[in-house]
């Protein structure tokens, strides 16, 4: 044990994330001198910090000595030793053969052809947002105060109205939404959660998010739609209809996945541009370089800070021996960065050309809404920076406390800086 590099606890701290953003440096420099490092900061389950690109792939793809089923997050020590609640189930956190069973059964709906029959529509919700917003400054010249939240008034938006939408409820509880998924992703946030008590911000947000689905697959069951509760409700794993806790772990998993993600992808692209101002200027000027751009932006930003895996067999990574049972977290930004794969990560190049950045995960578990959120992330980007080509900050950002999702709670903005 004692021969084990040590990580540096600023590459988890979510005080760091909350006041700086993410520790580049300090995962630049672990990747360099300790791609392996033990964290035990006695508050949480201890784990093995893997910042390499190599060796997170390479963990990626072995998924039968790495497993989700004993989590994917790691959790406070004290939030553990509570246990009492029922485990929901959630296809992120199944092995096969279960995983596949389920993840069957979404597939086929979010194929990328079926997600590029959504763009106009998706394109349509965009518009009416900017429209919004727009309504917005002819309240400010009206006296109102010029400063909007990029956040509430326009990330938000998007990804949970596109979400409800396909879950097939009514998108006028999206701030409703927003709250819950906020206080189970910012559980740890003093503004969102509770820094005291986590897990009871989660449960309380989660057993809330429950009564108001299972509302809907109540109706599904009597009547049908084309929806995406119904479709839950109609499907089948080894012949038997899925139970309501877990069709409710569906629901549960689609309402934070799809929004939280994306919205964060949303305003840290934008927070991105808004710094580098000659790449925002050639991006306006040609929007038809939005998919590669968005996919820079995509590995710039990285949402997602890590996803963990717990291993099944005494396994060598990086020169130390991982044991049965050890958890290994996977720094998605630190490999995002990593020099080895890409040439210059930390410069933004909105042409990078190939880009096969991790933001989206590897290997069985990859995301399922990516090409989802990749039409959002273009149509919206698309709007924003062509309707208000003089959007500027109008004050600092404030993060997430959180060391799972690099959350941009609040950007305050001007529109005609
Ligand atoms: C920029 C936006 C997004 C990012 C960065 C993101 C990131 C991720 C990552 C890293 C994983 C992998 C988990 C693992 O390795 O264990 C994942 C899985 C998943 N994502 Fe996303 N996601 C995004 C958008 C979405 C959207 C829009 C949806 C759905 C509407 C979605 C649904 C899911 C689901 C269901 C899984 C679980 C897949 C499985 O376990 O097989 N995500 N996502």
């Amino acid at each position: 044990m004692s021969e084990r590099p040590l990580a540096d606890p600023a590459c988890f701290d979510p005080d760091h994330f909350a006041a700086h953003g993410y520790p580049h440096d300090v995962w630049s420099r672990m990747r360099e001198d300790q791609p392996i490092a033990w964290h035990d900061d006695g508050i949480r389950e201890p784990f093995w910090a893997i910042t390499r690109y190599a060796d997170i792939t390479s963990i990626g793809k072995d998924s039968d000595s790495f497993i989700s089923s004993p989590g994917v997050t790691i959790l406070r020590k004290d939030q553990m030793d509570q246990g009492g609640a029922p485990r929901v189930p959630l296809m992120l956190t199944m092995d096969p053969p279960e995983h596949h069973k389920n993840r069957m059964i979404l597939r086929e709906r979010f194929k990328p052809s079926v997600m590029r029959a959504l763009e106009e529509h998706i394109i349509t919700r965009c518009r009416e947002i900017a429209d919004d917003v727009a309504t917005a400054r002819i309240a400010v010249a009206a006296g109102a105060s010029d400063r909007i939240d990029f956040v509430e008034a326009i990330a938000m938006r998007l990804p949970l109205d596109v979400i409800l939408e396909l879950l097939g409820v009514p998108t006028d509880d999206r701030d409703q939404m927003y709250l819950w998924s906020n206080a189970v992703i910012g559980s740890e946030d003093p503004e969102y959660g509770s820094v005291e008590l986590p897990r009871d911000a989660i449960l309380a947000a989660q057993q809330a998010m429950f009564g108001y689905f299972a509302r809907f697959i109540a109706e599904r069951r009597l009547s049908p739609r084309e929806d995406l509760v119904s479709l839950l409700v109609e499907a089948r794993i080894d012949g038997e209809p899925l139970s309501d806790i877990e069709i409710l772990g569906f629901c549960f998993l689609l309402a934070i996945a799809g929004n939280e993600t994306t919205r964060n992808a949303t305003s840290g692209a934008m927070l991105a541009l808004i710094e580098h101002p000659e790449a925002r200027a050639a991006l306006t000027a040609d929007t038809s370089t939005m998919a590669p751009a968005v996919e820079e932006l995509l590995r710039w930003v990285t949402p997602i800070v890590y996803m963990a895996r717990t291993a099944t067999r005494d396994i060598d990574i990086a020169g130390q021996t991982v044991r049965t049972g050890e958890k290994v977290v996977l720094f998605y930004p630190s490999a995002n960065r990593d020099a080895g794969m890409f040439e210059n990560p930390f410069s933004l190049d909105l042409s990078r050309k190939p880009n096969r950045h991790l933001t989206f995960g590897f290997g069985r578990h990859s995301c399922l809404g990516n090409e989802l959120a990749r039409i959002e992330l273009r149509a919206v980007l698309s709007e924003i920076l062509t309707r208000f080509p003089k959007l500027e900050l109008a004050g600092p950002v404030s993060r997430l406390r959180s060391n799972f999702v690099g959350g941009i709670k609040h950007m305050p903005i001007r529109l005609d800086a």
